[in-house]
């Protein structure tokens, strides 16, 4: 995987995130034992970000000072991109003095065009399209408490078309878990991506559903994932997708609609669930997922938010040094 760009899930076979997923538990133990290899020693690291985040900066920061790597942060307004100097020439520059580059911002076609002409590899952490090291972290969550991913099932509920939601669609394929998708109609995931998936997933035996309907998207689902109703960047969509998304909101009746006790609660955070933030304080009704399903104790989400970390040295090892 050495020189490798991470876009899309889209950039690595099956057999490879297999190995990413080995690899991310690995390294989640070697950490747990306090052992340090230091395998990006003396490797320079950017980090644009045009829009906030805590996961994915410091899993980034963290996974690369764990391996010996300098990481530097690149914040909205600290640089010239797209003001006074195209994204190509950025990339070049970025290229000549850093040995990876890691983009999280609006449109996907910059983080392409980075990629296209950086000449060092580009990770993508999200764009309005993709949020592919999330969808690594919830794969691994969902190995570490379910084991065998292949046919197990996973409904993500709520905005159907966003980020999370396209990665997840293309990571489960791709595992041949057994994917639904259930949103609104007018928040379906683009059908081109849902063939694009179905073909990636058919030689795993992996399945798509995408419905409208709670009930039929969630029976027997043994994970329910959901992510906020209007992403970073959609604010002003806000009072539009809580009238769609109300009925989508999971709560205790929700997690029942499974049938399994046993059925796990994941969520990329942030999140919104009836704590006070500046945002939701305003307007509670935004809460996608209810208190007593986020504090419940088959709630995932914090080990989720760990293993980003994890997965991101993944990453960050194969594409740079090509071992683990
Ligand atoms: N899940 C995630 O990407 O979180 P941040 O926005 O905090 O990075
Ligand atoms: N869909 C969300 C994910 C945040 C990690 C957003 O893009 O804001």
């Amino acid at each position: 995987m050495k020189g490798k760009n991470l876009l899309t899930l889209k950039d690595f076979s099956a057999e490879e995130i297999e190995s990413l997923l080995r690899s991310a538990i690995d390294l989640k133990e070697e950490k747990a034992s306090g052992r340090w290899r230091r395998r990006l020693e003396g490797k320079n690291i950017a980090l644009i970000f045009e829009k906030p985040s805590t996961r994915t900066r410091c899993a980034f920061v963290v996974a690369a000072v764990d391996e010996g790597a300098h990481p530097e942060y690149l914040g909205k307004g600290d640089i010239q991109l797209g003001k006074k100097e195209t994204i190509k020439d950025t990339a070049r520059v970025l290229g000549r003095l850093f040995d990876g580059i890691q983009f999280r911002g609006f449109k996907h076609e910059t983080v392409e065009e980075l990629a296209k002409y950086a000449g060092v590899p580009v990770w993508n952490g999200l764009t309005d399209r993709f949020h592919p090291t999330q969808a690594l972290a919830d794969l691994m969550t969902v190995r570490e408490k379910k084991g065998d991913l292949r046919g197990v099932g996973l409904a993500y509920v709520g905005d159907g078309r966003n980020n999370v939601a396209n990665s997840l669609l293309l990571a489960s394929a791709l595992m041949g878990m057994d994917i639904r998708i259930v949103a609104p109609e007018p928040l379906f995931p683009d059908p081109v991506l849902v063939d694009e998936a179905g073909r990636l997933g058919r030689e795993r035996g992996g399945t798509i559903t995408v419905t409208a309907d709670p009930d039929r998207g969630v029976r027997g689902a043994q994970v329910i994932y959901t992510d906020v109703w209007a992403s970073m960047g959609e604010e002003k969509e806000l009072r539009d997708r809580i009238s769609l998304l109300k009925p989508y909101r999971i709560d205790g009746k929700m997690m029942e609609k499974s049938g399994d006790p046993k059925t796990i609660f994941m969520h990329c955070l942030p999140c919104f669930h009836n704590t006070e933030t500046e945002i939701s304080g305003k307007t509670p009704e935004i809460c996608e997922a209810a208190e007593e399903v986020f504090e419940s104790p088959n709630s995932v989400v914090f080990d989720q938010a760990e293993n980003r970390m994890h997965t991101i040295k993944a990453v960050m090892v194969a594409t740079l040094v090509g071992e683990s």
